[in-house]
């Protein structure tokens, strides 16, 4: 297939528009390089594969879509900071509403057949603390997740009245890096708590913060449920394949496991050989205790099951990365 990347210079884009590639897929990047990295998309996809352009700018995204005679377009260009959404609301609706929006009036207008969109698990708030389905109340908490479900909701729209088919995908927390080391993530400012920890253990006078000791948890730290970024990367591929026309679905990707942020440190520690500096600092508001995938769509809609999300192999290839690339892509 003839597929566009929005995102693809970032973290969880560049990773599937290599594996996308790898399939043999036709694959063009198209990122505004906001807050992605052209390294990343090189490294990815190869040369004269980016077009660096805003979603805003529809006159530059028809020609690309035009261009490539794109078939199918993942969409995974966003800003993606929980607390920058708190302070920036309006900067979230445009970016990421907003731009939603454009993609889709020039899927429209090129006739694209098929969107896969990067929703996250923010769409469901602060939930009690059973195992999440897609079925359970969407109350996002803040405008990031705010921005995610809105964007659902205008693709769901498109879908049925243009016929289009549209797979969201709510991702869990997404953590890992490409096995061969040529991948991994970079986010800046780094608000992801492995690569925080890493970076802990990799630098000197680095301390890892650890918001709140006092959560009915077993150990008292938050639990989340990791997903290794190729398992996302696949993920995407099964929804392309798997696409109909005219439908709109929202499925969630996690593992159904969760780890605490305790147990995380201690994996870092172990993978390392090295003590993660640390120290507790107060709640953060709107941090949800426990956040973790129940048995939901992926399998029975896509046939998904992560292969590469224990814990293990999410810290050891996150580290492979940071030892090879100690100051991301930019070094
Ligand atoms: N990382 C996670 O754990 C996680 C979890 C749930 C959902 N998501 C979602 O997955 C997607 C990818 O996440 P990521 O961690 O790879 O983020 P990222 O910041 O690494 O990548 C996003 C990319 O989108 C580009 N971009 C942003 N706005 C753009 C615009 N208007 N036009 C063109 N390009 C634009 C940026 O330059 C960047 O390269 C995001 O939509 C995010 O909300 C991520």
């Amino acid at each position: 297939m003839r597929v566009l990347v929005t995102g693809g210079a970032g973290y969880i884009g560049s990773h599937t528009a290599r594996v996308l590639a790898d399939r043999g897929h036709d694959v063009l990047i198209y990122d505004s390089l906001a807050r992605g990295h052209r390294a990343a998309a090189l490294a990815s996809v190869g040369s004269g594969r980016l077009i660096e352009g805003d979603l805003l700018d529809e006159d530059r995204l028809d020609q690309a879509l035009l261009a490539h005679r794109t078939e199918a377009v993942i969409h995974f260009a966003a800003y993606a900071l929980v607390g920058e959404s708190v302070t920036q609301p309006g900067l979230y609706w445009r970016n990421n509403v907003g731009g939603t929006l454009s993609l889709l009036r020039c899927a429209k207008r090129q006739k694209i057949g098929h969107i896969v969109f990067s929703s996250t698990c923010a769409v469901y708030g602060e939930p009690s603390g059973s195992d999440l389905v897609e079925s359970c109340q969407l109350a996002p908490v803040n405008p990031y997740g705010e921005t995610k479900l809105a964007s659902e909701w205008a693709l769901a729209a498109h879908a049925r009245a243009h016929g289009m088919g549209v797979t969201a995908l709510r991702y869990f927390n997404a953590a890992g890096a490409h096995p061969d080391g040529s991948l991994g993530e970079d986010h800046d400012p780094e608000s992801h708590l492995i690569p925080l920890a890493l970076d802990a253990v990799a630098f000197p006078n680095r301390q890892l913060k650890i918001f709140g000791l006092d959560w009915p948890t077993p150990d008292g730290t938050c639990i989340r449920d990791y997903v290794h970024v190729m398992d996302l990367a696949e993920a995407h591929v099964l929804a392309l394949s798997t696409s109909k026309p005219g439908t709109f679905r929202a499925i969630n990707l996690g593992t159904g496991t969760g780890a605490s942020v305790r147990e995380v440190i201690d994996m870092v520690a172990r993978v390392t050989g090295k003590p993660v500096p640390h120290a507790a600092a107060p709640r953060r508001p709107g941090d949800p205790c426990r956040l973790v995938a129940g048995a939901g769509l992926a399998g029975p809609e896509l046939g998904w099951q992560p292969k590469h999300s224990s814990l293990e192999t999410i810290v050891s290839t996150a580290w492979e990365w940071r030892k090879k690339h100690p100051h991301g892509y930019r070094a």
